[in-house]
């Protein structure tokens, strides 16, 4: 891959909390890039830094050394788009409310905007649910809204923090499937921290391990497979078992 199919470096870059009066390095030295329409998946120990990593590129935190550029910064209409950890909907809003934060600064049209709200509430099969209140909704549909707001600013570059996380194993499966055919149709680079290496596999073209304590990446495997992939293939087996074998 050459240097310009890429959409974002992260270069040198480490990071440090104070605790107790003493720096501690939560990430060492860390370098990779994301190629145009690449998805990578990260997968760690918990605390080995993965949501901090994913601050420092959506520019949540500026305190870091090393650098993280895009390819596409000087365009405004090029944005990183974060779905978080924890889902951060607000609950006095409605679902089609929360999705029309993302365009908060957009300078479209109201009817416009309603419509794009519209188009990714439909994308994530919200639609019937425009008007309810986050906690009208199941945590897999509350994962959804949150994944359609961060859609609706349309990045070409979407962070996911675990966005599947707490789900049952077959609405993540299917919040997995509907993830890939939502790239297939967007032009969009996608960064995914998950706890499940399994996913991280189905859906990675690249898959980051990362160790803790400080956290730093192990290795970086290729996932060479075709789309779409056959989740039971000895294939993604032989790589699950040398991803865990660095974990364990
Ligand atoms: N704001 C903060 N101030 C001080 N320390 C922090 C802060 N945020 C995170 N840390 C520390 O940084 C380390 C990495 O935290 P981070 O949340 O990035 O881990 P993680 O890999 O996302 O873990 P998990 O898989 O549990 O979500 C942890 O040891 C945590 O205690
Ligand atoms: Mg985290």
């Amino acid at each position: 891959m050459n240097a310009s199919a890429n959409a974002l470096f992260v270069e040198h870059v480490s990071k440090s909390y104070p605790l107790d009066g003493l720096d501690r390095l939560v990430l060492k030295d860390i370098n990779f890039s994301v190629g145009h329409n690449e998805i990578l998946g990260i997968v760690g120990a918990s605390g080995c830094g993965k949501s901090t990593l994913l601050r420092l590129i959506v520019g949540l935190d500026r305190e870091y050394r090393g650098s993280i550029t895009r390819s596409n910064a000087g365009d405004p209409g090029k944005r990183v788009g974060m779905v978080f950890q924890d889902h951060r909907l607000y609950p006095w809003l409605t679902v089609e409310a929360n999705v029309g934060l993302a365009l908060d600064t957009s300078p479209l049209s109201a009817r416009h905007k309603h419509e794009k709200i519209g188009h990714y509430l439909h994308l994530v099969g919200l639609s019937d649910f425009a008007k309810a209140y986050p906690r009208q909704l199941s945590g897999g549909m509350v994962q959804r809204a949150a994944i359609a707001r961060a859609l609706a600013q349309e990045p070409d570059i979407l962070l996911m923090d675990e966005p599947f996380g707490a789900l049952d194993s077959i609405l993540r499966m299917r919040l997995q499937d509907e993830l890939l055919a939502i790239w297939e149709r967007n032009q969009v680079s996608i960064v995914i921290v998950t706890h499940d290496v399994e996913e991280a596999l189905y859906l990675g073209d690249r898959v980051i391990v990362m160790e803790p304590n400080p956290g730093r990446i192990r290795d970086i495997v290729t996932v060479d497979l075709p789309r779409p992939r056959d989740r039971a293939s000895l294939d993604i087996a032989d790589l699950k078992k040398r991803c865990l074998s660095m974990l364990m």
